[in-house]
């Protein structure tokens, strides 16, 4: 597995985050408006700039490669902080990176931060039923399906059902 760092969000990530969101293979399974562009550059900056002031209920991170190029982001949202769970994002937005390892490898440090810094004891996700290479890679790091939700998302024009997938504090080797 390739190694990965996280860093916190600078406001010059809102170039290439705002370039990832012109790229409708990157945007397919991600929750964004019906509209192209889904976002525009202000947006994407309001954005970026509400991440690193910690006023959105988002931990975000940026994931850099080995060789410190920016090729993606990480999240922890939707904290339960009376059960110690939260729910996890990924997008590898620099397509190059795809397929060899640097998401699992984003994710898992992304667990280890939530488990050990954060005290969590549960960290969940919601993912698109079709989107394969993703349940791939979450199996392989060790989430387990919860279960099926059904017609869970409205995307573009259809009711789609999504797959939740957790992972314990216990369960991560
Ligand atoms: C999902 C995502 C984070 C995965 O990151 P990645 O670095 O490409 O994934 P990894 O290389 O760590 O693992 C993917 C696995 O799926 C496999 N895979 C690749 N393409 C695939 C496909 N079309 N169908 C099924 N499996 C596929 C890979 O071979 C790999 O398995 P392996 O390690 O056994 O070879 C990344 O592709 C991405 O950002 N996609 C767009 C945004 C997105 O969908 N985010 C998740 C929303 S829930």
């Amino acid at each position: 597995m390739p190694k990965v760092k996280l860093r916190d969000l600078i406001i010059n990530d809102v170039e290439d985050r705002y370039n990832w969101s012109m790229d409708r293979e990157v945007t397919q399974f991600l929750s964004v408006p019906e509209k192209f562009p889904p976002f525009t550059k202000e947006e994407t900056t309001k954005w970026i700039q509400t991440c690193i002031d910690g006023t959105n209920g988002y931990i975000q991170k940026s994931i850099l490669s080995e060789y410190n190029d920016h090729i993606g982001w990480v999240d922890l949202k939707n904290f339960d902080k009376v059960n110690n769970n939260a729910e996890l994002g990924i997008t590898i937005g620099n397509k190059a990176y795809w397929g060899q390892g640097y998401g699992s490898a984003a994710i898992k440090e992304m667990l280890h931060y939530g488990f050990e810094k954060l005290n969590l004891h549960k960290i969940w996700l919601r993912v698109d039923r079709d989107n394969e290479k993703a349940i791939k890679s979450y199996k392989k790091i060790g989430f387990i399906e919860e279960g099926i939700l059904r017609e869970d998302r409205f995307r573009r024009g259809e009711y789609i059902d999504r797959v939740r997938f957790s992972i314990l504090k216990s369960e991560l080797s």
